[in-house]
């Protein structure tokens, strides 16, 4: 793929399969069996036949309903989920904050997951250390917590943690899927800094966010995905206007209705 890229998706297509039985026993299979029936499956098609280059250095915003599947790209782009068909081409190294997917060992203190994230992301011993402070430092966790399970975390403790591990890995490229949704009203602002500041080191970051003005304020490209599907591409003003159209109105707009 062309140097200029980090990101290429090429004809991505994501279904999941879900079993309906209510147990997957032995009992329920042989039963099945017995009566020649298939395993009640329901396939879910979360991303559909999507085609999308992402040059180096962009700040792509994705917006879309709940469902649409925002989170289903951003984990295959991370390698958690493979494609159903088509692929996806990364160039460069990731870090990931996803809302779903991987996360903390919950068992594992916070000092010992950031190293274990640490030499997930090929740090040195010795860059960990250094990365260690800096993101305790950022996290701000109360009194001790650093040292103590991340199950005893609440949840905006996790979020701050995570959103620390994730900015502070100097990753090429960044994937946040709703990171700037935990945490209290003055850790969002100093992690929407944050996220300024690496968006002018001109690293490549993906955003999915509910909060539109975080998308029109961050990114220089915005997409908007609808029913697995991306329906816009463009300037995120533009994007953000017609979904919020749709929102309000209900309906397709009228260039996009046979989408
Ligand atoms: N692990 C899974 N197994 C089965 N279906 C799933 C799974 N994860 C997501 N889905 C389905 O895939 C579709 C897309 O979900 P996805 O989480 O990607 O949406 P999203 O755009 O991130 O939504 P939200 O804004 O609510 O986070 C939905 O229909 C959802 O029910
Ligand atoms: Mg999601």
């Amino acid at each position: 793929m062309p140097e200029d890229l980090a990101i290429r998706i090429e004809d991505l297509s994501i279904t999941y399969k879900v079993n309906l039985e209510a147990k997957r026993t032995l009992k329920n299979a042989v039963m099945r069996a017995s009566l020649r029936q298939e395993a009640r499956t329901r396939t879910v098609e979360a991303v559909k036949h999507m085609t999308l280059d992402i040059p180096h250095g962009s700040v792509l915003g994705i917006v879309g309903s709940n469902g649409a599947g925002k989170s289903t790209l951003m984990r295959c782009i991370a390698g958690i989920l493979s494609p159903t068909e088509g692929r996806v081409i990364v160039n460069g190294k990731i870090s990931t904050l996803l809302a779903l997917g991987v996360g903390f060992n919950p068992a594992l203190s916070g000092r010992d997951n950031i190293i274990l994230g640490g030499l997930a992301s090929g740090l040195t011993k010795e860059e960990i250390e250094n990365k260690t402070a800096e993101i305790t430092e950022f996290a701000a966790l109360p009194e001790g917590f650093i040292d103590l399970p991340v199950r005893t975390y609440s949840s905006g403790m996790y979020g701050r943690l995570s959103f620390s591990v994730a900015v502070n890995m100097t990753p090429d490229i960044l994937l946040l899927d709703e990171a700037l949704s935990a945490g209290d009203a003055a850790f969002k602002e100093k992690s929407f800094e944050r996220m300024r500041k690496l968006c002018e080191e001109a690293r490549t970051i993906l955003i999915v966010s509910h909060a539109l003005a975080t998308v029109t304020d961050l990114c220089d490209t915005a997409i908007w995905m609808h029913k697995g599907q991306m329906l816009a591409k463009g300037k995120p003003e533009q994007v953000v206007d017609d979904y919020l159209k749709f929102l309000n109105v209900g309906s397709l707009p009228s260039n996009l209705e046979d989408m």
